[in-house]
């Protein structure tokens, strides 16, 4: 389809204070996105030739976040704001800065869609679709209306006995009969753009509010003997706008049950979908299970067959196929194929893991790239880490990576075993096939195939709890057991091989 002629003005200056937030209203984030993130995706599905955003409130976080989205969309600033009718000729003259002739308006032309920025269920879709029913009905203005069983708060669209669109009256400024009217303009308008240029410097703002109404293009266009439109919307919900908290919880709700959808029907099995919370940019292969709890956040990325849950978040990660993730906080990490993680892991940015490799309950993992098949299965921190393929870290093992000025790396080798309770001190490495015994802290590097032992001989004292502890549950247990009271001259007894 051509976009050639189309311009699309969104509109973000409103103040949103009911959210009361530090927080401009339209950056508030919903399934991972800010809400005029959504909008403005729903806007580049149509292919618009311009895209100008209307800004005032709190410009300084919403111009920037905007360019970042969409670089090429113009920024206007609407100082004052006074209303939808003076917002859409501050975005108009926005464009007309730049042209030859610096005449208001020419700039424009073909198709002028408006919409707001607070409408995070808004689609390309439908956007497209009531842009192609304006275009093709040749109609001055289309209003993309709603029958709602609620209208209170909306402007009503006022139709004659042959249903022809009159006017769009504003709630305060309805009459009791037109208050009874069920079908809303939801805010999004199309426009011929040769039509709006003439109307916009004609709006007054004598009504209730004092403001300046876009709506009331419409009774323009009707004076003028032009036609105008109105389509409802069937989906209601795409066009509702966020003004508080508590509408902001109900459209993410709302919000989530359609992408939990869409990947069930895409053959992801959801166990419980009322726990579950998928962001919009997440992508789940097939057959993949989510086990209740579980929230995919970000770019995350499973793979076919994985499982993922219970009670696990994942921000930015990607899973590979088959693997198994229980309860496990990550972000910014790779899982391999079939690999397994958890139960209570926690996987920080840089965090590698290679197929068919563990990462076990109660481990903490940072930079750390983890072989294939290599294992670090209980009680440990890994921190700026190589690990072969195949190699085991014993339970209880810390990489000690900073020195209290710097974070320096371990390497360790393929097929290497190291026992439990060991300290790495970075930087230090450990080679191919080497291994260590318990509690050793690992200072100096380890050769290939080398043994290191760090922890000193163990010396028995035969007889201490009788002596020591006399009188006490140890002692008698100790006593009952058969321990001698004394300690033989030249008895105690030393561990010598401790591997
Ligand atoms: C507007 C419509 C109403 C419609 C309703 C749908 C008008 C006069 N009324 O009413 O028919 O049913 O939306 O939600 O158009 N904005 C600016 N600058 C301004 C004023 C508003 O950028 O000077 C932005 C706001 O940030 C918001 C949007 O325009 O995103 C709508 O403004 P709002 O004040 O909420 O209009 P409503 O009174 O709800
Ligand atoms: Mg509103």
């Amino acid at each position: 389809m051509s976009s050639s002629n189309l311009t699309v003005i969104v509109l973000a200056a409103g103040g949103g204070t009911r959210m009361r937030s530090k927080t401009m209203k339209v950056l508030h984030p919903i399934g991972g996105r800010s809400m005029i993130g959504h909008v403005l995706a729903a806007v580049q599905a149509m292919q618009p030739e311009r895209v100008v955003a209307v800004v005032g409130h709190q410009r300084d976080q919403v111009g920037p976040h905007i360019t970042s989205l969409m670089p090429e969309a113009v920024l206007a600033v609407q100082d004052e704001q006074q209303g939808t009718g003076h917002a859409v000729r501050v975005a108009v003259e926005a464009l007309t800065v730049g042209s030859s002739d610096g005449q208001p308006g020419t700039a424009l032309r073909g198709t002028v869609v408006v919409a707001y920025g607070d409408t995070p269920l808004l689609t390309g879709d439908s956007l497209r679709s009531f842009a192609a029913e304006h275009e093709a009905a040749q109609c001055a203005v289309s209003i993309l209306s709603g029958i709602v069983a609620r209208p209170f708060g909306y402007g009503r669209v006022v139709r004659d006995e042959d249903g022809d669109v009159l006017a769009i009256v504003e709630e305060k400024d309805a009459t009791p009969q037109q208050r009874e009217i069920a079908e809303i303009n939801s805010g999004i308008l199309a426009f011929d753009a040769e039509f709006l240029a003439e109307a916009l410097p004609r709006i007054g703002n004598d009504n209730a509010n004092g403001e300046y109404y876009l709506t009331d293009t419409v009774q323009l266009a009707r004076d003028a003997g032009l036609t105008v439109g109105a389509y409802p919307i069937d989906d209601v919900m795409q066009t509702e706008g966020v003004n508080d908290r508590v509408q902001l919880a109900a459209l993410a709700r709302e919000h989530n049950d359609r992408i939990v959808t869409r990947w069930m029907r895409e053959g992801v099995t959801i166990i419980d979908p009322t726990t579950t919370w998928i962001d919009s940019d997440v992508v789940l292969e097939r057959d993949v299970t989510i086990l209740p709890g579980t929230q995919l956040l970000g770019v995350t990325v499973v793979a076919e067959d994985a499982v993922i849950g219970p009670d696990t978040t994942l921000k930015d990660c990607e899973i590979g196929a088959g693997a198994r993730v229980v309860r496990v906080h990550g972000e910014l990490a790779v899982v391999g194929a079939s690999a397994e993680v958890g139960p209570f892991s926690y996987l920080r940015p840089g965090t590698r893991l290679g197929s068919e490799g563990k990462i076990g309950g109660f481990v903490e993992t940072k930079n750390a790239v983890i072989g294939d098949g290599a294992k670090v299965p209980h009680l440990s921190y890994v921190g700026d880490a190589d690990i072969g393929e195949g190699t085991n870290i014993g339970a209880g093992t810390i990489f000690a990576n900073y020195d209290g000025v710097a974070k320096h790396r371990t390497r360790i080798g393929r097929h290497a075993k190291t026992a439990s309770n060991n300290t790495f001190v970075a930087p230090v490495e450990v080679g191919d096939g080497a291994a260590t015994g318990a509690g050793t802290v690992v200072r100096r590097d380890v050769p290939a195939g080398a043994l290191a032992v760090s922890a000193g001989p163990q010396r028995t004292i035969m007889g201490w709890a009788l002596r020591r502890r006399a009188g006490t549950p140890q002692a008698h247990a100790a006593e009952a057991a058969g321990a001698p009271r004394e300690e033989a001259p030249g008895e105690a007894s030393h561990d010598t091989d401790p591997g």
